[in-house]
């Protein structure tokens, strides 16, 4: 068994066959269903393939590991990082050791492109639960998403689910909206001319985390430039808050519909809770114009006193944990200054 199984760099990516190897399950559809996933997705979230191995049997690809370069901050100093971003493998070859083969050739081409640091996840229920803990990884973190159902009525016609799914959409709804008008300043789209205020916003967040990405004006705008949208609170020329966005299209159970999601929230010291809500409240309310059902926070645990209040549940069954493992002995000594992870906020593709 699996002797002709070879593992490779994935040097020129089909991206559909690629995508079309994401999200063999029976109960779902695969990535390259969802009318907004794939190949876009991939190649704007995963930019370089030699970050890209694949497994193949004979000419066909039968999983792969995909990572994309990051460079995160531990404890305030920089670190050039590779995050580990999907791993699949075709259900019909599951179980044979491929994924961590996968592992191994991704970690020696990793080390050898001089990344200090390797981050990857796993999500429950998922399979293959040991992989990274038996490649000496150590588990630091875990993560959810916290949600909102803003449009009651469209959620509605999709309640013929499966009775979890259904428990779960019950469980998120609430639609209502509160009060949207600033008390102070006002809240409109971003401008250039914000980026670098935003940007100092951004990373003053990143190091009062444990690990956390560093953010560049360059990278940001690349982001606008794409799909993303951001939102401020500015009183005086003087950036408060500021809220990045995107938008997505989903399944629940059979059924598409838009997500939005709220991918950061940062905001200048001193501003109040109250504030905070408005600004996120203008900005679901400007998603409910737009008819999105949902919206989504992937990183709940520094602002979970705003969002609660404003109707957010966690999400069950979309938990992630994180791990990590250093490669280079500073990155080694960062990691061990830190008893207990409390705050991780790394980008995450799916
Ligand atoms: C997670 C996943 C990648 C694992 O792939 P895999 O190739 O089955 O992984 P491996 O075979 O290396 O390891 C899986 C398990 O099988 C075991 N195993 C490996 N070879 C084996 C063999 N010959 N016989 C029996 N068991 C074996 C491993 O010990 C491992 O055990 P663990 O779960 O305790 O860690 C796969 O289950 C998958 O694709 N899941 C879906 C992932 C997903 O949903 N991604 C979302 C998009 S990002």
């Amino acid at each position: 068994m699996g002797k002709d199984l070879h593992y490779e760099i994935i040097d020129a990516p089909d991206y559909k066959v690629l995508a079309a190897c994401i999200g063999d399950n029976p109960k779902q559809q695969r990535w390259s269903d969802y009318p907004d996933w794939g190949e876009e997705l991939l190649q704007f979230h995963a930019p370089d393939p030699r970050l890209y191995v694949g497994a193949y049997k004979g000419k066909n690809l039968v999983g792969c590991m995909i990572a994309h370069p990051d460079t995160l901050r531990i404890r305030g100093k920089s670190f050039n990082t590779a995050v580990i971003a999907i791993t699949e493998v075709l259900m019909l070859h599951r179980k044979q050791g491929i994924a961590s083969k996968m592992l191994e050739k991704m970690l020696s081409q990793i080390t050898s492109l001089g990344f200090e640091l390797v981050l990857a996840f796993q999500t429950a229920g998922r399979g293959g639960k040991n992989i990274l803990k038996r490649a000496g990884f150590k588990k630091i973190y875990k993560y959810g998403h916290a949600g909102k159902v803003l449009d009651k009525d469209k959620m509605d016609k999709l309640m013929d689910l499966n009775p979890i799914l259904r428990k779960i959409a019950l469980k998120i709804i609430s639609a209502k909206i509160g009060e949207t008008k600033p008390v102070r300043g006002v809240i409109r789209e971003v401008k250039e001319d914000d980026l670098d205020q935003i940007v100092d916003l951004l990373n003053k967040e990143s190091d009062r985390l444990d690990i956390a990405s560093y953010w560049t004006k360059e990278y940001l705008k690349k982001k606008i430039d794409w799909r993303y949208k951001v939102f401020v609170l500015e009183k005086e020329n003087a950036i408060l808050g500021a809220v990045i966005t995107y938008t997505e299209i989903g399944t629940l159970g059979k059924d598409y519909f838009t997500t939005g999601f709220l991918k950061e929230m940062v905001f200048q010291e001193g501003v109040e809770d109250r504030a905070k809500q408005i600004l996120v409240n203008n900005v679901l309310r400007r998603f409910k114009e737009k008819e999105i059902p949902s919206i989504s926070y992937p990183y709940p645990k520094n602002v979970w006193r705003v969002i609660k209040k404003l109707g957010f549940h966690v999400l069950p069954g979309d938990e992630r944990t994180v791990f990590i493992k250093p490669l280079t002995l500073p990155a080694q000594q960062a990691l061990e200054v830190i008893d207990k992870f409390r705050y991780v906020n790394v980008f995450l593709i799916c």
